[in-house]
């Protein structure tokens, strides 16, 4: 029986141990950018060349010019992220390249630290922390760092019910707070187990203590938390975005946090990655940080898994475990 002839796959990045090992197993050439957070557009555009596969990251843009820089031999390109908003998946069908994803290895990572957000900011985590370090002198009193109350009949609202955000009403079933989620076809059985209330999102916004964003980046979700919004969910309210930056108008957000529409912000995406807007910087009630929701380590070594997984698949002529539909 002859093998068929695999190509070249092309990883962005510096794989784990773990994934190493997995890319020795493969039948056909391995080529590996030496950084772990990856290549620079130059070098990804010209290590790409004559590829039959392309393992990336989230930070990768996959487009017309990148597909061209290929050529005819790509045949997959495996994201190492459940989001694939930076890949042209209209230009890849085109050209009949299969695109992939790595839905249900993260859901539980990044639900902890979307729930962990959601705490530091409704009990003022981080500031107190600040406070301490300052060296201010303190001494216990009934006003010190009051925050949201999580536990005593909160409303968490969830945009975006898939596996993530029914992860996310885990943890808050287990805090007792009221649940309520923006309208999805995926939620099913689980979302009713739950005791998750549907509410079209401008409802959800009035009824929600905090919002956590779970839906992902489509032309359709693209600022779908701006002035209007905010104003919606009130003082005191919180917002929480572990999903994608451009959801939210992060202007608008900043002006919202400064002058009070809402309480708090814990964001672990913003607009224009990795550039965080200066008012933002320049605010207390916000807890900001460098896009980590799926960083565990056993997390990172699943997705990296079924990236490869899924370049394997499609060079070996099989149909691949996670595939994306345009
Ligand atoms: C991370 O943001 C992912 O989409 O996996």
């Amino acid at each position: 029986m002859s093998t068929p002839n695999q190509g070249r796959l092309h990883v962005s990045f510096r794989p784990s141990d773990r994934a190493r090992q997995a890319l020795e197993t493969l039948p056909g050439p391995v080529t590996c950018a030496a950084d772990p957070s990856g290549q620079t557009r130059a070098e990804l555009l010209s290590d790409v060349r004559g590829a039959a596969a392309l393992v990336c990251l989230l930070t990768d843009r996959v487009d017309a010019e990148l597909l061209d820089a290929a050529g005819p031999s790509l045949r997959v390109v495996a994201n190492m992220a459940v989001g694939h908003d930076n890949i042209d998946a209209a230009a890849c069908a085109a050209r009949g390249i299969t695109v992939t994803n790595t839905p249900g290895v993260l859901d539980e990572a990044t639900a902890d630290l979307a729930f962990a957000l959601l705490l530091a900011t409704s009990r003022r985590v981080v500031e107190a922390d600040a406070f301490v370090r300052s060296g201010e002198p303190w001494s216990w009193r009934p006003d010190l760092f009051v925050g949201l109350d999580v536990s005593s009949g909160a409303t968490l609202g969830i945009v975006g019910l898939g596996r993530i955000g029914l992860a996310m009403a885990r943890r808050a079933r287990a805090f007792d707070m009221r649940i309520v989620a923006t309208p999805s076809r995926s939620a099913g059985v689980e979302a009713t187990r739950l005791g998750i209330e549907t509410l079209p999102l401008p409802d959800l916004l009035v009824a929600s203590d905090v919002v956590s964003l779970h839906c992902p980046l489509t032309p359709e979700t693209r600022h779908l938390i701006g002035d209007e919004e905010l104003r919606l969910m009130g003082p005191g309210s919180v917002l929480v975005n572990t999903a994608r930056g451009p959801i939210v108008d992060e202007a608008a957000l900043a002006a919202a946090l400064a002058d009070g529409t809402i309480g708090a912000a814990g964001l672990d995406v913003f607009e224009n990655e990795p550039a965080v807007h200066p008012d933002l910087l320049a605010l207390r009630n916000v807890v900001l940080l460098p896009h980590i929701g799926s960083a565990g380590r056993a997390t990172r070594d699943r997705m990296a898994m079924l990236a490869i997984d899924n370049a394997r698949a499609v060079l070996a002529g099989e149909p691949a475990p996670t595939p994306v539909h345009p």
